[in-house]
Order: structure tokens, then sequence, then C-alpha cells
């Protein structure tokens, strides 16, 4: 049986790649609500409608759990998934915990970017409550990098340009740790260090959500039972186009290479 993969876009590749390094024996259906996406900017409702769209389309191709490799999905989502079906669905939150603990002991602040959707909702605000009793966490809602990737406008120059207007209220050498909320974030990981000090350190979820999809495989002892096959599914259709599954791989290999996207 497959490993399903969530999101609205490419955003949960950066969530594969981290799940092909710790469970490469699996085969995977990633699914891309391309016609949809973004979901981060759009009414609630309307974004929730997808995403269930989304998951009986993986639930009809007999998934044996489900990673929502979405921020803005797991926020918006995440609960009610897991009361609609019976599959283990596993989804992945702006890591927090660890950014506080961190910037803490660097007697520094939190930055967190995501999504505007991500941000508003009572999840996040119910976390940060939890977390940040030292009030160190500030949040900003990064858009345009969704917009980017999914047109693959990796290169220096575009994604400078936006992210100098973004960011130039902001005092960089206020922060410790920079928490990538948005699985679309991390490939733009290079472009937002020419921000911050060189110490400032930026983390995402996906390897923490990798690891809890190993733990929770390991206990329904359904580990190994592939051989790291990926099947790429659009809105609902299956790609066969050997040029774009060749596009999906070059995006999963370059998030491999130490500096993805720096300069291309
Ligand atoms: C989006 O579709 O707006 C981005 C999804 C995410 O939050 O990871």
């Amino acid at each position: 049986m497959k490993i399903g993969v969530l999101d609205s876009g490419i955003g949960g590749l950066t969530v594969l790649h981290e799940m092909l390094k710790v469970l490469p024996e699996e085969d995977y259906i990633f699914y891309a609500d391309t016609q949809h996406v973004p979901y981060g900017e759009k009414p609630k409702d309307e974004v929730r409608q997808y995403i269930f769209e989304a998951v009986d389309y993986l639930a009809a191709q007999d998934i044996k759990a489900l990673v929502i490799a979405c921020n803005t999905a797991t926020s918006i989502a995440v609960n009610d998934l897991r009361q609609a079906y019976d599959f283990p669905i596993l989804g992945i939150e702006p890591a927090v915990k660890p950014a506080v603990q961190n910037s803490m002991i660097k007697r520094k602040k939190v930055l967190v970017f995501a999504t505007t959707l991500t941000l508003q909702e009572e999840k996040f605000q119910n976390l940060v409550r939890s977390i940040d009793t030292a009030d160190i966490v500030e949040s900003l809602a990064l858009p345009e990098l969704v917009q980017l990737a999914e047109k693959r406008q990796f290169a220096e120059e575009e994604v400078q340009s936006y992210l100098e207007q973004a960011l130039s209220g902001l005092d960089p050498n206020q922060y410790g740790t920079i928490v990538l909320g948005c699985t679309h974030f991390p490939y733009f990981r290079e472009h937002l260090h020419h921000f911050f000090p060189e110490e400032v350190d930026i983390i995402d979820g996906g390897e923490g959500t990798a690891r809890n999809l190993y733990r929770i495989l390991q206990e329904h002892s359904s580990i190994g039972e592939g051989t790291g096959k990926i099947m790429y599914v659009e809105s609902g259709k299956v790609i066969h186009e050997a040029e774009q599954l060749e596009a999906y791989h070059q995006l999963l290999v370059r998030l491999s290479s130490p500096s993805p996207f720096r300069s291309s």
C-alpha cells in the first residue's frame, strides 16, 4: 500500500524529500492540488472543500497513511480529516517549540513565516500561546513565496526584490530563529539567509514530520512495503507525461543539493 502526501502544490515535495530519507522503501502518491493553489490566501471553507475532495481521491487509492504536507491544510482541516477517515493522518505544524527553546538560549526572538490562513487560525494561535511564555514569537505572512515557487521562479533577483520589500520593516538582528511555517518556503532558505545574520537558524517541520511518519508506520508494523516509487497526481489527474514527471524529479534532486535554488 502507498503513503499519500497532499499539498496545494510543490511545497509538499520539501516534506516528501525528508520522508524519502527515512523511508526510502515505501511507495508514495503525491497529490498537488494545482488547480486550487494557493490555499493560504483563500476563504477557509472553500479550502476545506478542496482538501476533502483531494483526500477522498487519495482514500480511494487505498493508502496506508496520509501526510498533509501543507501547513495551511493542516491548520484548518487535520482534526476533521482524522474524524472522517480511518487511516493514520499526520499534519505539519510550524516548529515553534524548538524555535523558542533555541532563541531563549540565544536571548533573541523567533520569527514565524507562514501563509495568512495559517497565521490566522486558532491552531497556530493556541500553539504559540502554549509555548511562548516569554512573549518572543513574532510572525509574518509571505504569500508571494508560494506563487514564486509554483511558477518555479527561484532566480535570485525576483525573490530578493520581493523579500526586500516584505521584510523591510524588520530588524534582522532581533531574531535567533526563523521558522518556515509553509512547506513552500524551504525552497527559499538560502535567499532568506541573506537577510539575517549568519548565526540565525532557519528551521522547518519537514524532518520532524518524516520522523513521526516512521514512528507511526512502525507502530502499525508496515515499514518497507515498497520500492520508493512515486506517483504524481495534480488535482485528480495522474501525471504520465515524461516532461512533467522529470520536472517533479528535478525539484526533488535539487532539494538534495547543498544550496538549492540559489542562482537559477
Ligand atoms: C498555500 O497553498 O498557500 C501554501 C500551503 C502551505 O501552507 O504550506
